[in-house]
């Protein structure tokens, strides 16, 4: 049915027009649904830990001039570095905000560090590690006077495979992702900046995320459309921990959700952001996402980048004639300064944007951002997510007396690095350089970058060895006495473009060229996403290969580490590697525009939560590597499996419990604990990722509900232990509009990997 409703969403047109001209919409058949209406936007109440702020930004919001409020609300074009300015407001000692890029570094400075990748946190596993790596990142923001960070990604959650930005996120898991927003985001707001969760929600792919012109025809953003159990047992998910953990932004994306657009899509915004989860900061666009004017601020939009065409002094026109309420500006405006005063920018904050270089080049001051005790945990982020996942004939760690040979273009240092910070921006499928990190805003400005030819080196200037190396040919010579090969790959992407393949011809050609002529040939690939490796996984002279993920500037010294024993290899892969591309089915490409849909690019999401793993599972396809899997130098050993439900089993869930941060408070009542033993049973210390997962009844057959990342040493024994909360157990009904537990048997697996279960039980609920 297309309501009018629907019609409004899909036009933003409760009054002013939208940026697209008008199409042909006579054709309700073509769409798969629409959008519900929610309105009015709720108010921020202030709950929590935001009373203060809130108090104090009622006080300033009554001191401000329409103009002043609606000055507030968008961007002004930037003088400085900085990705988005709102402007001062010097008669209230405003000095208005920075907001700028991005996940994994700041971007567009110097004196910054370029750190790992969201993908790479995500094969760590470690909860810990992600949270420093957060604290680390935003003090150099705030040393540079970003108010806001744009980021943590938890969407793309990797629903398409080949998509372009899934590597700016941490995993194809909604637990493991939501999990690893929790601690970034509370790092990052630790050190004073916020951070602006993006994006929100349905962001799946590149292909048609903007709306575009073709043979003269306007076509819209394509249309993520989503159930509403699937949408929150999987893409909310992570949105939901991110909100709990305080975010105090949320960043609505370029892609329509039920064919209206994020950026004033009532249902997403007022409903389940601002009521369900009880969002208390602002809704920011992407740049450039806004399409409905006054449609957009009442579906709960609150501030709009890089600038807005739309909204400006119509704000105030539209309160003046009855389009808009004035309690809704002055909401907006409530929500950013409340963000300003919960995170103390109010005191001691410096300039914003202090010390960016408006442009390469331009003059600018020198504003150290990085700092000498952030060294550690750059190194240990740069190294836990590298995932071994071949390793025989005791190929490593490499012990070497004489001499290895490198190969391969992705060993060496770029030719150059420059302060246009866009080099990254080139076409996949490769860099022809080692990649640290992918492409668009989020890349990041490294201090250095330590290349793995340059670390090889340095090994064998401390060992007294010897290195050959060619890094330009695709068929290199090869010394016969060389102990081991190495040759580097990779695997670029980059917002703006989906992924052209999961493989690239010429550097498989290049490692079976190095494989026919060594019998110990190692392979480093540092992937943006999903690499297939089947061309040469089984290859006899492959003797071990490493999925190097995207380490950031300390790239080089964190793999030799790993490759000569320092450093236990411990990552796991945060996503599912198919012997095959066809194995991913319809989520291997993203959707495209099809006559005679053209005009309104659909994506349908009837997998459900059907991706990755639990695609997999549910279709008995058996993956050359599996979500979860990853080898250490050591082996580990379960047993002792203990399933005890706790006090409060019962399906008491009040919902009409005041809702707080993240939902409903009772969502986190424990329900279930369980506790296994790992011992390490090798001869050298290392650390295992314990991984639980549970089969909810009448749900997938498993899906991961915990992890616990444990340094073991040699021999030892330790115990892990795993709180089941209501979330975890429950299914989305969309009849009850809540989480339900299940009545019947729960299946409890725990193990290695989500297919290397070695210890299985049930309960009832
Ligand atoms: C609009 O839809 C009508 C009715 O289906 C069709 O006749 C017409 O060709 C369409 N116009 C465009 C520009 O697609
Ligand atoms: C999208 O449409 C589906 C199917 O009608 C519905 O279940 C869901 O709630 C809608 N979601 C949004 C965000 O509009
Ligand atoms: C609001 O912004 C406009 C455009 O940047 C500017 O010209 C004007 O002075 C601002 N108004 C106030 C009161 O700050
Ligand atoms: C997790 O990361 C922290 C911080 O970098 C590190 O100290 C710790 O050893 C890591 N934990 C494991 C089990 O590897
Ligand atoms: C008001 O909206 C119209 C488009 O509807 C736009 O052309 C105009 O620039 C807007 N005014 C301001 C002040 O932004
Ligand atoms: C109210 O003001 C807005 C913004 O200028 C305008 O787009 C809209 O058409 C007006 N509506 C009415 C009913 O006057
Ligand atoms: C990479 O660069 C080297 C040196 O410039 C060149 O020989 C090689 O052909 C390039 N490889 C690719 C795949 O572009
Ligand atoms: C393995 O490497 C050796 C050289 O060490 C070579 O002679 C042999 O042909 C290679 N095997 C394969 C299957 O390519
Ligand atoms: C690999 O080749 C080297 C040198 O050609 C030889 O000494 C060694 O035994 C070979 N190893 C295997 C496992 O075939
Ligand atoms: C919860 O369980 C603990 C340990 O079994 C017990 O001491 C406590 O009284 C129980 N609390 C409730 C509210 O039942």
């Amino acid at each position: 049915m297309h309501s009018i409703i629907g019609l409004f969403g899909l036009l933003g047109g409760l009054s002013l027009c939208s940026a697209a001209p008008a199409q042909n919409i006579t054709s309700d058949v073509y769409f798969y649904g629409d959008s519900p209406a929610v309105y009015p936007s709720p108010e921020g109440t202030g709950t929590g830990s935001w009373a203060t702020a809130y108090e104090k930004a009622k006080a300033l919001v009554a001191q401000l001039t329409d103009e002043e409020k609606v000055n507030l609300t968008a961007g002004v074009s930037s003088t400085t570095g900085c990705s988005g300015v709102i402007a001062a407001i010097p008669r209230v000692n405003f000095p208005g905000l920075c907001v700028s890029d991005a996940s994994n570094g700041l971007r567009g400075t110097d004196y910054v560090n370029g750190w790992s990748s969201g993908i790479h946190v995500g094969a760590s596993w470690n909860r810990t590690l992600a949270h420093q790596r957060a604290v680390y990142m935003g003090q150099e923001f705030h040393r540079k006077g970003v108010n806001l960070l744009l980021g943590p990604v938890v969407g793309p959650l990797g629903r398409v495979a080949e998509g372009g930005r899934n590597w700016e996120g941490f995993s194809n898991d909604p637990y493991l992702t939501g999990a690893l927003v929790y601690e970034t985001v509370q790092g990052v707001q630790s050190s004073g900046v916020g951070v602006s969760t993006k994006h929100y929600i349905g962001n799946e792919q590149e292909t048609n995320r903007n709306p575009g012109v073709e043979d003269g025809v306007e076509i819209a953003s394509v249309s993520s459309n989503i159930d509403d159990q699937t949408i929150h047992e999987l893409y909310l998910w992570p949105f939901q921990d991110a909100v709990r953990a305080g975010s105090v932004a949320i960043m609505c994306s370029y892609e329509r959700i039920n064919n209206s657009y994020a950026c004033q899509n009532s249902k997403t915004l007022n409903g389940l952001l601002k009521t369900e989860l009880g969002f208390q900061g602002y809704v920011i666009t992407d740049w450039g996402a806004q399409h409905g004017g006054i449609a957009s601020a009442n579906a709960g939009l609150d501030m709009v980048m890089p600038e807005s065409t739309l909204w400006g002094a119509n704000l105030t026109t539209a309160i003046a004639n009855g389009t808009m309420e004035a309690s809704r500006l002055d909401d907006m405006v409530t929500r950013i300064l409340a963000t300003w005063y919960q995170l103390n920018q109010d005191t001691d904050f410096p300039a914003p944007g202090v010390g960016m270089p408006a442009s390469a080049y331009s003059e600018h001051q020198a504003v150290i951002g990085t700092s000498s005790d952030e060294k550690g945990t750059l190194l240990d982020s740069a190294i836990e997510g590298h995932v071994l996942v071949k390793n025989t004939n005791n190929a490593l760690p490499l012990q070497p007396s004489r001499l290895v040979s490198v190969f391969g273009y992705d060993a060496k240092i770029p030719d150059a690095f420059d302060l246009t910070f866009t080099f990254l921006s080139s076409s996949p499928p490769i860099q022809n350089s080692t990649l640290y990190v992918g492409g668009g805003s989020g890349a990041n400005s490294p201090a250095y970058v330590i290349a793995p030819l340059n670390a090889i080196q340095q090994q064998a200037y401390q060992d007294s060895t010897a290195v050959l190396w060619d890094v330009s040919s695709q068929d290199p010579d090869v010394d016969p006495t060389s102990e081991a090969c190495l040759v580097f790959i990779n695997s670029f992407a980059t917002e703006g473009s989906d992924r052209p393949g999961l493989t690239d011809e010429y550097s498989d050609t290049l490692v079976t060229n190095v494989a026919g002529k060594c019998n110990n040939t190692i392979v480093v690939v540092h992937n943006a996403g999903i690499r297939l490796v089947s061309d040469w996984i089984d290859h006899a002279n492959v003797t071990a290969v490493i999925l190097a993920h995207l380490p950031g500037q300390d790239t080089g010294h964190a793999l030799v580490d790993i490759l000569y024993g320092r450093a236990n290899p411990s990552g796991r892969l945060p996503y599912t590697i198919a012997k095959q591309a066809s194995d991913y089915g319809t989520l291997l490409h993203p959707s495209e525009p099809q006559t005679p849909y053209g005009l309104f690019p659909q994506s349908d999401y009837t997998e459900g939560v059907y991706i990755d793993y639990r695609a997999f599972d549910k279709q008995s396809i058996t993956p050359q590597f599996e979500f979860g899997f990853g080898l250490s130098y050591t082996t580990f050993d379960y047993s002792g499996l203990n399933i005890q439900k706790s006090n409060g089993t019962t399906s008491e869930y009040p919902p009409s419990a005041t809702i707080q941060e993240g939902g409903n408070p009772h969502l986190w009542d424990e329900i279930v604990t369980v506790t296994a033993e790992v011992q390490n049973s090798g001869s050298v210390d290392g650390a295992e990722v314990a991984q639980l997962y549970v089969g909810i009844p009448n749900g997938p057959i498993r899906q991961l509900r915990g992890f616990e990342k444990v340094l073991i040493a040699s021999g030892q024994t330790v115990q892990v232990s795993f709180s089941l909360n209501r979330r975890d157990l429950s299914t989305w009904s969309v009849e009850a509009q809540q989480w339900q537990l299940q009545s019947g048997t729960y299946q409890v697996y725990v193990g290695r990997s989500s297919r290397d279960l070695p210890l299985t039980g049930e309960f009832t609920l």
